[in-house]
């Protein structure tokens, strides 16, 4: 079993030998671009540690955590294109640096390239593995769709949020460990359960990112903060404000979120100075952390011995705490 710097030596290793084709260079330049600004890795690395949480070694399954790693990056070229992101990483996002097309191209060549990666997983465990990435890519799609038709709508319960970001941002945490569980070759009812941790956990984490998008330090960020609240994105911060608000408070929200033309750094301002008034944030957190119950109850069902649970449970806490 390798400890979690193993685990990260062995995806920055893998990372740097992925290798794209040259030409044309608009095709494939972001791909590098977007990949070698790094992020925290985090996808991957569930892959390498619930293959080791079930008795596997994390070697096996490097090819998977590739695939679902440029998968997630696809996902987050073609994410900035729709949330209209200039930052990623800090850095400018692809759309901006190059063209919108070129980051719809770049973005679907990343899918092949991720399903390239995913054919090298030894064939006893692809199909399965092939069915559990591709339920995963179909629920992001779906929780994306949600997500920028709930921008236009104004009557969403945070139930729907809910499993608008199961769909978009959680499944693919619990994708990840699934992936990492069958190629360790779990059981059937392991693999489920390790699913279902993650789903929790990305749940806690996509309430997080919607904290963090309001009240990040823009420093460590490495992304617009406010973004959010330009583009009324209904996350549970709104959510839970529109159903606390009274009296003026209720009147600045109705009013800011109203406005077809603002200054953008006014309305983030005052959105912000609504949340403060209403305690959101403390809300937001409350929520995060019954998540974050959920997973780690799903998580002591499973029967392994603690030292094997070790790494994942410090990650979760980690991402729990995550300033960016
Ligand atoms: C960003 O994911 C997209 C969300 C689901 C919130 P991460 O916060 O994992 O982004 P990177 O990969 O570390 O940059
Ligand atoms: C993330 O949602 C979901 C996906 C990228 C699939 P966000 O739009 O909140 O992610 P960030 O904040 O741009 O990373
Ligand atoms: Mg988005
Ligand atoms: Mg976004
Ligand atoms: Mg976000």
């Amino acid at each position: 079993m390798h400890t979690t710097e193993q685990l990260q030596q062995i995806l920055d290793t893998a990372i740097q030998n992925l290798k794209f084709p040259d030409h044309p260079k608009q095709l494939y330049d972001p791909i590098t671009y977007i990949i070698n600004l790094g992020g925290k890795r985090v996808r991957p690395l569930l892959v390498l540690m619930a293959t080791e949480l079930f008795g596997g070694d994390a070697n096996h399954s490097v090819h998977a955590a590739m695939a679902i790693e440029v998968f997630h990056n696809f996902t987050l070229v073609h994410d900035d294109i729709m949330d209209n992101a200039p930052l990623r990483r800090g850095q400018a996002t692809v759309h901006e640096k190059w063209s919108t097309n070129v980051a719809i191209l770049s973005g679907d060549v990343m899918m092949v390239e991720a399903n390239k990666n995913l054919a090298k997983v030894n064939p006893i465990f692809l199909k399965n593995v092939l069915d559990t990435f591709n339920a995963t890519a179909q629920g992001v799609c779906e929780g994306q769709q949600l997500d920028m038709e709930f921008e236009g709508r104004d009557d969403v319960s945070i139930d729907e949020y809910i499993n608008m970001i199961r769909l978009k941002t959680a499944v693919l945490l619990g994708g990840a460990l699934k992936l990492g569980a069958i190629i360790a070759g779990a059981s059937e009812k392991d693999a489920n359960l390790i699913y279902q941790f993650g789903e929790n956990i990305g749940i806690a984490f996509q309430l997080q990112d919607d904290i963090l998008d309001v009240y990040a330090d823009p420093e460590k960020f490495g992304k617009q903060v406010g973004g959010d609240i330009i583009a009324n994105k209904k996350t549970f911060l709104l959510l839970k404000a529109f159903e606390l608000a009274e009296g003026e408070t209720r009147a600045s929200l109705d009013t800011w979120t109203a406005y077809k033309e603002f200054n953008a750094q006014e309305k983030v301002e005052m959105v912000r100075q609504v949340y403060d008034t209403l305690d959101i944030q403390e809300i937001a957190k409350e929520s995060m952390n019954y998540y974050r119950n959920k997973a780690l109850a799903v998580f002591s069902q499973i029967n392994v011995s603690d030292e094997r649970k070790a790494n994942l449970l410090t990650l979760t806490e980690q991402l729990m705490a995550r300033e960016y």
